[in-house]
């Protein structure tokens, strides 16, 4: 016999042998071009050394080599899908849910700490009958300043740092500004009602400050307005000692003290008094055991001229409640900038 049977033989035992020490894909691929690789596989030498021989050999050798070359080849599919089973076995077993394990909470959405104030703020005197107002923050200098008593050359403007926007000029040639107060709604609404009217205006002010723990470029404020018959400094003693109580408790007390603000006369700041100590003095009120909260007043006449009402027949009480400060004082807060830092383990407290 030709020693091609032994070659066969030889290539049958030795490659069924290694195909079952393959552990990888890219094993596989090097053995089966050891064998039957198109140029140098050994089988495939073989197969081409077929003409060389005799017929009747050629016959025997012929039939024993596909014999070999299919044994290999069932030998190589079966192992490769044994390899694939393994790997997808092996990546099953890593990614395999654990249903014991606690699942990712899921953070609830909830308002923004200074929203809640102001809105809990305007819904103490939406329930008192006041009707909520509201204004743009672009404003012209007649509705921030003029009208409200402050005239161009009126030293009082430089207590408020503005905001200039310079390309933007109202209809009287003067730049618009962003309102340095929610005082402007005050304008805005007297000159489209008439009198009786009650109104809170809550928005958002800017005023060019550095920033820092209690100053900023923009923040809250909530206006109130009355403008009635008889409207006197008790009206505004009672409601804002009503609103006092119903943010800070029954026990909250108020003070007026006498401030200037243009477009009140009289012109006070109201403290309330510092519910954390009971009055005693603490941190948070500067050992005063009394809190700055707002700024109020009876409406100067000149307001009332400039909207076109008659002083003579109305009066009324305006104040302006400064959110940041409500906020700080009931949540104990003592840096403004952790509102705006939007820092979630601090907004997740409220
Ligand atoms: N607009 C004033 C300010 O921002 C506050 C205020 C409002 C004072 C209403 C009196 C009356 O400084």
């Amino acid at each position: 016999m030709s020693s091609l049977t032994d070659d066969l033989q030889t290539i049958q035992s030795q490659s069924l042998q290694e195909v079952e020490r393959i552990i990888s894909l890219e094993e596989l691929e090097t053995l089966r071009l050891k064998f039957l690789g198109r140029k140098d596989g050994l089988l495939t030498k073989v197969l081409q050394a077929l003409p060389t021989l005799s017929p009747a050999e050629r016959k025997d050798v012929g039939r024993q080599a596909n014999e070999v070359k299919k044994a290999l080849e069932t030998a190589l599919e079966n192992r490769r899908q044994a390899i694939e089973d393994a790997q997808i076995a092996q990546s099953l077993a890593k990614e395999s849910i654990d249903l014991t394990l606690p699942g990712t909470p899921v953070l609830r959405g909830k308002l923004h700490p200074l929203t809640q104030v102001l809105e809990e703020i305007v819904s103490v005197f939406t329930r008192l009958g006041f009707n909520l107002a509201e204004g743009p923050e672009v404003e012209t200098d007649d509705n921030n300043f003029t009208a409200l008593n402050h005239p161009p050359d009126h030293p009082a403007r430089d207590a408020h740092d503005t905001f200039y926007l310079k390309d933007l000029k109202d209809e009287s040639g003067l730049p618009l500004l962003l309102r340095t107060h929610t005082s402007p709604v005050q304008i805005r609404y007297m000159r489209t009602h008439q009198p009786p009217l009650y109104i809170v205006a809550p928005g958002r002010v800017f005023r060019h400050e550095a920033v820092d723990a209690t100053h900023s470029f923009v923040f809250h404020q909530v206006e109130g307005l009355a403008v009635d018959k008889d409207i006197s400094m008790a009206d505004l003693k009672g409601m804002l000692t009503l609103f006092a109580q119903h943010l800070f408790g029954p026990g909250a007390e108020i003070r007026f003290r006498p401030s200037y603000f243009p477009f009140v006369e009289p012109g006070i700041e109201v403290d309330i008094s510092c519910t954390l100590c009971g009055g005693k003095g603490c941190r948070v009120c500067k050992q005063s055991g009394w809190l700055e909260m707002l700024g109020a007043g009876l409406v100067n006449p000149n307001v009332f001229r400039a909207v076109g009402y008659d002083p003579r027949k109305v009066t009324g009480y305006a104040f302006g409640i400064g959110v940041e400060r409500v906020a700080m004082f009931k949540y104990g807060v003592d840096d403004m900038r952790l509102f705006f830092d939007n820092d979630i383990r601090f907004l997740q407290q409220f």
